[in-house]
């Protein structure tokens, strides 16, 4: 493992709010399984963070073969992600995937090749992602009885942010959506970030 990714694995492990002893997996699962109203938001939620994932891994594994680029994300990422089964295994490849193409913008570095080719749509794609979410948000607060003005300001903001930041608040939603709505807790998006570091997984599901 190479430095740089050490220290984004570190990254992703705090951003997710999690010490490395994986004290944080199991917490809120239960609560959203005997959740009757909680449940098919977050999955909808869930749904809609996925496409973006989707969307961006993509876009950079069409342009990956016409850059030249030594810093470009290992390619063995994405054929793992192929050979993924579970929802969650996948996902977690593709969130960390997705941070890799990010990791400049994480660490506040300036974004190589394939970051600048791949931004403007991501972008895109992470703006419709607030502007879709807001409506089943708003209307399980409705029904649950509750408020929560900061998240759906920030949601609403986000919908519309045309800074580099708005990927940030992207990477950091399942965190601020779990520590404002718990019982909406998505899927553990840091799991295979979490497996990397902790040294069980070697950089592949697959060889586990
Ligand atoms: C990629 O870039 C390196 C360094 O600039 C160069 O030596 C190499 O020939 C390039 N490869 C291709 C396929 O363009
Ligand atoms: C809302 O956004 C602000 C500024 O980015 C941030 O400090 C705050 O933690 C966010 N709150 C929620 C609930 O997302």
């Amino acid at each position: 493992m190479s430095r740089s990714e050490r220290s984004l694995l570190l990254l992703l492990i705090s951003i997710a709010g999690c010490g490395l002893g994986l004290i944080c997996v199991a917490r809120a699962d239960s609560a959203r399984a005997y959740n009757p109203l909680a449940r098919p938001v977050a999955e909808a939620v869930e749904r809609l963070y996925n496409q973006v994932l989707h969307a961006t891994i993509e876009d950079a594994r069409q342009r990956l073969p016409h850059l030249n680029d030594s810093e470009a994300i290992d390619k063995q990422y994405f054929e793992d992600l192929d050979t993924t089964l579970s929802n969650e295994d996948y996902y977690s490849t593709a969130y960390y995937i997705f941070a890799w193409i990010n990791s400049q913008l994480m660490a506040q570095q300036r974004p190589d090749k394939l970051l600048l080719e791949v931004l403007p749509g991501e972008k895109t794609a992470i703006r419709n992602f607030f502007l879709k979410v807001r409506p089943p948000l708003e209307s399980y607060l409705h029904r649950s009885h509750q408020t929560r003005p900061e998240l759906i300001t920030n949601v609403t903001r986000w919908a519309g942010e045309q800074q580099d930041s708005v990927v940030m608040s992207y990477i950091e939603f399942p965190r601020s959506l779990q520590a404002q709505l718990p019982e909406l807790q998505l899927m553990d998006y840091t799991k295979l970030a979490k497996a990397l570091i902790e040294g069980v997984a070697t950089g592949i599901w697959g060889s586990l």
